[in-house]
């Protein structure tokens, strides 16, 4: 290629790139120091402590799904105390801060903030002021972190090369929030997501995840199953909808036992079954409703579609009519959390710098599900469990149990990872020219 070739190339290439694509690139030990000094910096007692404080502040006043009005309002006083600017609302209560150059790349960091119905069992100073809520999950630590991991952002502001993106997301915990994100449109211009959950059986200090498929795919299903109801002495002028739901929900059976690849994890559970009230009477209909999980898309669309055709088809056998609901429209169809391969590489550089590689978990997948799933889905996107078991304390209770509780010495690591992920994630992906670096420098 001649020379006036090189010069156009590199001019059309510069108008597509608003990256200085001259941009020095750091050792990996200067990357390595990034990790350390943002956990040290994080563990800082005064960045600590603020950050248990605010977590209290939330955990005392638990909101749920699209109704985390003052969580919102507490995050966005942090933020402006920080100025950091950010959109408001997003997906009602949502929030969305800007660190950086405004420029991109733009990477995004995310944290849940709301909490689950039920009611607090732990006895201690900050315990939830609302009767029958509860922050049982540990969204008001991620918060925190992420709040904390803005802090540390917003202090090693001049050393980005792009943009952090702060998600907020509102109801996690069933409600779709994530995907009501997206709908906003806040996955514009993103090239890639992290989140993380906290976890009480891995120990502080460690955290764990694994590429590829991490948690299922999960929906819930509802179905009627209308018969003729009538004097349980005389079923002959009845249509009985109890036996015709019995054979309904023994035939779900046999779509994982026997439709699914043994190799395929897959989970098909009736968890409800309504109907009926009298000893003699047989009901007009009976409701039931359960939960199926799968670990691909495709298993997942598979079940779904013969789950319907077995509750339809298996009702008709006994003269039943039966509707099939997914609630579709509540959002609460999650899709598996899919791990990048190639963030899977940053996140094991990035953590194993900072916590010792020996502290990198590798995990089997979970068939618990997360919502995050809607972000890594449309773009590429990493989730992992930050551990916070000390085996010097007593055990910690599993997430959505009114006694669980949250090692708050946990909040630094989080937002630690949230910010070196971020940081370096800037540093390392900046959009690579395909040309020979030395050629660009020699020639212009
Ligand atoms: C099932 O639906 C058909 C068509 O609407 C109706 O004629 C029939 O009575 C229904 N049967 C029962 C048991 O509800
Ligand atoms: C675990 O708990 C002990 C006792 O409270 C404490 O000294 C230690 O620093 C804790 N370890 C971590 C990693 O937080
Ligand atoms: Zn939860
Ligand atoms: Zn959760």
């Amino acid at each position: 290629m001649g020379f006036c070739k090189w010069v156009s190339l590199i001019f059309i290439l510069n108008l597509f790139w608003p990256i200085p694509i001259s941009s020095k690139s750091l050792s990996p030990n200067e990357l390595a120091e990034i990790s350390i000094n943002f956990l040290n910096y994080a563990k800082e007692p005064e960045l600590a402590k603020w950050m248990v404080d605010i977590r209290r502040k939330i955990h005392e006043n638990p909101e749920l799904g699209f109704e985390e009005f003052e969580t919102s309002k507490l995050i966005r006083a942090e933020l402006d105390k920080m100025g950091i600017p950010y959109k408001h609302p997003i997906a009602v209560t949502g929030v969305i801060g800007y660190i950086g150059t405004g420029e991109p790349p733009f990477v995004a960091i995310r944290a849940d903030m709301d909490a689950l119905p039920m009611q607090e069992s732990v006895e201690w100073d900050h315990k939830s002021k609302i009767p029958g809520k509860m922050h049982a999950c540990g969204h008001d630590a991620h918060v925190a972190m992420l709040l904390g991991a803005a802090k540390i952002l917003q202090d090693h502001r001049e050393e980005l090369k792009g943009t952090v993106v702060l998600f907020f997301q509102p109801a996690e915990e069933g409600g779709g929030g994530a995907k009501k994100m997206i709908e906003a449109g806040a996955l514009q211009n993103i090239d890639a997501i992290f989140g993380l959950h906290v976890s009480s059986g891995a120990p502080i200090g460690t955290v764990a995840s694994r590429p590829g498929a991490l948690l299922a795919g999960s929906g819930f299903f509802e179905a009627v199953i209308s018969g003729k109801g009538g004097h349980a002495a005389i079923p002959q002028h009845t249509i009985d909808p109890i036996l015709a739901a019995s054979n309904v929900i023994v035939s779900l059976q046999h779509l994982v036992s026997r439709e699914a690849d043994p190799l395929d994890s897959q989970v098909v559970t009736v968890a409800k079954f309504q109907g009926g009230g009298a000893f003699n009477v047989i009901p007009d209909s009976v409701t039931i409703g359960g939960t199926f999980r799968a670990f691909s898309r495709k298993s997942f669309m598979q079940l779904k579609h013969r789950i319907e055709e077995v509750i339809r088809a298996q009702a008709a056998v006994q003269r039943c009519n039966a509707t099939v609901d997914f609630f579709a429209d509540n959002k609460i169809f999650f899709p598996v959390t899919v791990n990048n391969e190639v963030l899977h590489e940053h996140f094991v550089n990035v953590a194993g710098d900072m916590l010792g590689i020996k502290n990198i978990k590798h995990m089997e997948p979970l068939m618990g599900s997360e919502d995050f799933s809607f972000f890594s889905e449309a773009i590429p996107g990493y989730f992992f469990f930050l551990g916070m078991q000390n085996e010097t304390r007593a055990k910690l209770e599993n997430g959505h149990s009114p006694y669980f509780t949250i090692n708050e010495d946990a909040l630094p690591y989080g937002a630690a990872l949230h910010a070196s992920l971020a940081t370096r994630y800037l540093l390392e992906y900046q959009p690579k020219s395909h040309l020979p670096k030395g050629k660009l420098h020699d020639e212009l």
